[in-house]
C-alpha cells in the first residue's frame, strides 16, 4: 500500500489539488463548459443511485478483477485520455502509465497528449490503449493510427464528441485559450506557486508529441490552427468511423456516445465498444449525465458492445452504480490528475489506484455481489432503472 498521508478519497485529493496548483490550471482540468451544468449534473446523477444490497452471499473469495477485450484487467476502470496533462506536473502521462502498468489497469493516451506514443508503450505496455480525434485532416489520423499500429496498441477508442471547440468559461477568464494570453491575475496567481512554475520552467518543454514527424516539426501547422482544425471538426461523420474500420485490425471503441440510436449505429458499423460519455461536461452543456442514459443505451444495443462509461465517476460506490446500469467498465479522468497534484508523481497514482480499487471491493462485498461480472439492476433500488426498463431478471419476477 502506498502513503497517502492522511488522503483518503478523490475528493480530498482534488481540495489538495485546489492548494498546489495554479488557479488557471485547476480551473483547466476541473472546469466545465457553458454553466457547467452537465458537470454538476454529472454527479447529482449518481449521487441519486441507490444500491441494494444481498444479505448472506459468500464473498469470501470476491474479486475485482473484470475482463474486457478478451483481457484481464485487476479492477473494472481505466485512466480516461486527457490532453496536456503534463501541465499538472512534467511527467504526468509517465507517472499514470507507469501505475496502470504496475496495478494492471488500462492507461489511455490521448491524441493531444505531449508525450508520444512510443515513450508510453514502452512504459505501459499492452496496458496502453490509444484515443484518436479523427479531426478534418484525414492524411494526419492515419498516420497517427499507423503509428499505434506499429506500437503494438490493440484498443484504439475514437473520440467524437468535440464537433467544435467547447466553450469553458473559467479558461476564457484566466486567458487559457488559443492563443494564449494569460491575464494579469493569471500570471500573479502563477507567481503565488513557485513550486509549480520551477517544474514548468525546468521540466520538459511541452509539444504535441504525437504529431511531430521524424525530423522534429510538428506538421508543418502552427499549434493554433492545428488544435482547431485537428482536434474537433465539424464535418466529421459516420463515413469516418467506417474508413477508421477498415484501417483499424484491433478493438475499436466510440468515445462520446449519448444517444441509443448512435451506439446501434456504432455496433452495426463493427465497433466493439463505446464510451457512454459527456467528456466530463466539457462540451455540451445542456447534455444528459451518461449515467441517465446508460440503461436506455444497453437496451438499444444488448451485447453486441462492450460498454465503458465516463463523466462523474469519483467512487467505489459508482464504479458500482455504473456496472449495475449497465456498463462494462469506467474509466476517470480528472482523479488522476489531482491524485498526481495533491500526492506527486511516484505515490499520487498508485495511491488513487489503490483507494478506487479498495472502495470498490468494500462496495462489492456490502452488495453480497462476489464478481463484478454479476452487478446488475437486481442491485438497484428502486429496481426499475432510469429508462424505465425492466430487465430480464425482473421481467420474470412478475
Ligand atoms: C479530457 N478529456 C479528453 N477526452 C478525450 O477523448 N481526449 C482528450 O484529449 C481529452 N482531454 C481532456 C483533458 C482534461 C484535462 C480532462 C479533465 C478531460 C475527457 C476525458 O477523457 C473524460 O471523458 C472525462 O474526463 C471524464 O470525466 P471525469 O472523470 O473527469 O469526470
Amino acid at each position: 500500500m502506498v502513503p497517502t498521508k492522511g488522503v483518503f478519497t478523490t475528493r480530498q485529493m482534488a481540495e489538495i489539488a485546489r492548494r498546489h496548483l495554479p488557479r488557471a490550471i485547476f480551473d483547466f482540468v476541473e472546469g466545465g463548459a457553458g454553466s457547467e451544468i452537465a458537470l454538476a449534473r454529472n454527479r447529482a446523477r449518481f449521487e441519486e443511485i441507490a444500491l441494494l444490497p444481498q444479505a448472506l452471499r459468500d464473498c469470501s473469495a470476491a474479486t475485482s478483477v473484470v475482463t474486457i477485450f478478451g483481457r484481464r484487467y485487476a479492477a473494472p476502470f481505466g485512466v480516461a485520455p486527457m490532453g496536456f496533462a503534463d501541465l499538472i506536473r512534467p511527467g504526468t502521462d509517465r507517472a499514470l502509465a507507469r501505475a496502470a502498468r504496475e496495478r494492471n489497469i488500462p492507461y489511455v493516451l490521448s491524441t493531444a497528449a505531449t508525450t508520444s506514443i512510443e515513450t508510453i508503450r514502452d512504459i505501459a505496455q499492452d496496458n496502453l490503449w490509444f484515443q484518436l480525434y479523427p479531426g478534418s485532416d484525414e492524411a494526419t489520423a492515419a498516420a497517427l493510427i499507423d503509428r499505434a499500429l506499429k506500437a503494438g496498441v490493440t484498443t484504439l477508442v475514437v473520440t467524437v464528441d468535440i464537433p467544435v471547440p467547447a466553450k469553458r468559461v473559467r479558461d476564457l477568464a484566466n486567458g487559457l485559450a488559443i492563443p494564449l494570453r494569460p491575464s494579469l491575475r493569471t500570471i500573479l496567481d502563477v507567481g503565488r506557486h513557485p513550486a509549480w512554475l520551477m517544474r514548468a520552467l525546468f521540466g520538459t518543454r511541452l509539444g504535441m508529441a504525437n504529431f511531430i514527424d521524424n525530423r522534429g516539426a510538428m506538421s508543418g501547422l502552427k499549434h493554433a490552427e492545428f488544435v482547431s482544425r485537428q482536434l474537433s471538426c465539424p464535418a466529421l461523420d459516420w463515413s469516418r468511423i467506417e474508413g477508421i474500420r477498415k484501417a483499424w485490425p484491433h478493438h475499436l471503441v466510440i468515445k462520446g456516445i449519448l444517444n441509443p440510436e448512435d451506439a446501434r449505429t456504432a455496433a452495426r458499423l463493427g465497433a466493439n465498444g463505446i464510451v457512454v460519455s459527456n467528456h466530463g461536461g466539457r462540451q455540451l452543456d445542456a447534455a444528459p449525465a451518461p449515467i441517465e442514459v446508460l440503461p436506455a443505451i444497453r437496451e438499444a444495443c444488448g451485447d453486441a458492445l462492450t460498454i465503458i462509461l465516463d463523466s462523474g465517476v469519483r467512487t467505489g460506490d459508482d464504479i458500482a452504480r455504473s456496472l449495475a446500469r449497465g456498463a462494462d467498465f469506467v474509466l476517470m479522468g480528472r482523479p488522476f490528475l489531482f491524485a498526481v497534484a495533491a500526492l506527486g508523481l511516484s505515490d499520487g497514482p498508485k495511491a488513487i489506484i489503490d483507494i478506487l480499487r479498495d472502495e470498490f471491493m468494500n462496495t462489492l462485498i456490502h452488495l453480497g455481489c462476489p464478481d463484478p461480472a454479476e452487478l446488475d439492476d437486481s442491485f438497484l433500488w428502486p429496481r426499475r432503472t432510469g429508462a424505465g426498463i425492466l430487465s430480464p431478471r425482473q421481467e420474470g419476477n412478475r
